[in-house]
């Protein structure tokens, strides 16, 4: 039996404790539900059958495993391997969710770290370390993105996708239990601050670059593609070695059915990320992703953020601005992230800029497939060339340097967050 695309019940409200089998989800009633809502809006929507992908009851639209290299070390597995978990043992895992073990929080609720016991998992040592995702009340994400995580992410295994462990529903909780990834995400790396937040370096970006393109040219070639939809760089995120894994697959939806081009749905992500003929027609297409993963090449080129309204105005959105500047190596030098001191090799970085310019074509059919971009990604890197120390600067370009450190352009502040959203209410 395959995944029950089904719709869950209006405005549900959890009563019982609910278990999702590979058949479906099992209780009938659920929470109230609300969406990352599309533009301003920000009141709870109720879902529907429409805003989930088509009622598919009973018959599985995963099949096999994707069928090309990018994805051979994926596999679709037939039923979920997720393990149920109750909220008291999320509760010890976490020490009472205590506040000291938050790894951070986005617009479904707080993330915390936990241990589980031994005994329970027949592991010792890191084994045992999760990361808890808890519904937050308030959340304006919800029942639905949870739901669609876990009837995704549950069957999805990939070396670049974050695992997903298990969950919990019981009474009003809903929690998702991850894999801890050791070096959180990658929006953490280029635009965190403080001590623990280390500059990443070239080679460690192009590797991260790489892995969430194969994790995602994996969800595009599985037999029934999969659109994410919600590529940014807070859902890329790094284990203990720099490996990306693409999280959060709450708005992710199968791709057209073989006699369309896209998928009409709500408008719904991160505006600065989002596709443009997406946002104006609500018509999604597996390129829309492609897309996405331009900007975070930009981000990762730049350590500039997707949106960022402290930037002075004309720059707010990182590709209007830098997009001229992506066409030629001087120009490109002018934006390269100040962070990365000059110690990347200029030729690669001008090859990065031009794959980041097909990828954010405005016209979808243009940009290339996310297969293409990891074989174009992996030939940079190949080509091996070494990330050259910056001779002794020339008066030009320590005034350049100044310039980025003194100027607004870097801005990290927390507060920038808020200006990711946009596409949902939070
Ligand atoms: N499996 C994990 N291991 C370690 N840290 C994690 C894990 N999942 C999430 N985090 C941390 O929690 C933070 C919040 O993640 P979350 O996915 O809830 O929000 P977000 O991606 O920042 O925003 P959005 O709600 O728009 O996806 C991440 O930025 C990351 O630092
Ligand atoms: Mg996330």
């Amino acid at each position: 039996m395959g995944i029950c695309w089904g719709s869950p019940a209006t405005n549900p409200t959890p009563t019982t404790t609910g278990h999702l089998s590979s058949a479906g989800i099992s209780q009938t009633t659920s929470s109230t539900i609300s969406s990352r809502i599309s533009n301003t809006t920000s009141s709870r929507s109720t879902n529907t059958a429409s805003s989930q992908g088509s009622n598919v009851s009973g018959n599985s639209r995963f099949s096999g495993r994707g069928s090309d290299e990018a994805s051979s070390n994926g596999q679709i597995l037939p039923t979920d391997n997720l393990r149920i978990f109750s909220f008291a043992e999320l509760k010890a895992a976490t020490k009472n969710f205590r506040p000291d073990t938050v790894l951070g929080e986005g617009g479904f609720g707080r993330v915390f770290k936990g241990w589980l016991d031994e005994k329970s998992t027949g592991k010792s040592g890191s084994g045992n370390v999760i990361a808890v995702k808890k519904l937050n009340s308030e959340s304006l994400q919800g029942f639905e993105e949870w739901q669609t995580e876990v009837q995704f992410l549950g069957r999805l295994s990939h070396p670049n996708l974050v695992r997903l462990i298990g969950y919990c529903w019981e009474e009003e909780e809903l929690l998702l239990v991850y894999e801890f990834m050791q070096k959180g995400s990658l929006e953490n790396h280029l635009f965190g601050r403080g001590s623990t937040v280390q500059p990443l370096p070239w080679d460690i970006r192009l590797k991260i670059a790489i892995g969430a393109a194969r994790g995602l040219a994996f969800l595009h070639t599985s037999d029934k593609q999969v659109i994410y939809r919600d590529f940014k760089a807070s859902n890329i995120l790094l284990d203990g070695s720099y490996t990306a894994k693409i999280s959060d697959f709450g708005l992710a939806k199968f791709g057209p059915s073989a006699s369309q081009s896209h998928v009409t749905t709500r408008v719904m992500g991160t505006y600065g990320y989002a596709a443009p003929e997406y946002v104006t027609t609500g018509h999604l297409y597996v390129k829309s992703d492609v897309y996405g993963f331009g900007v975070v090449l930009i981000e990762i080129l730049t350590g500039l953020r997707a949106l960022d309204q402290n930037r002075p105005s004309g720059r707010h959105n990182l590709v209007d601005w830098i997009k001229p500047y992506l066409y030629d190596r001087r120009k490109l030098k002018n934006i390269m992230d100040s962070r990365l001191e000059g110690k990347y090799p200029s030729k690669a970085a001008l090859k990065i800029a031009q794959l980041a310019l097909n990828c954010i074509e405005s016209e979808h059919r243009h940009r290339p497939s996310m297969k293409e971009v990891v074989e174009t990604l992996e030939k940079i890197e190949a080509s091996d060339e070494i990330p050259r120390e910056p001779k002794a600067r020339s008066n030009r370009q320590q005034t350049q340097q100044n310039l980025q450190q003194r100027s607004p352009l870097h801005p990290r502040p927390d507060k920038n967050r808020a200006y990711q959203q946009p596409l949902r209410a939070r």
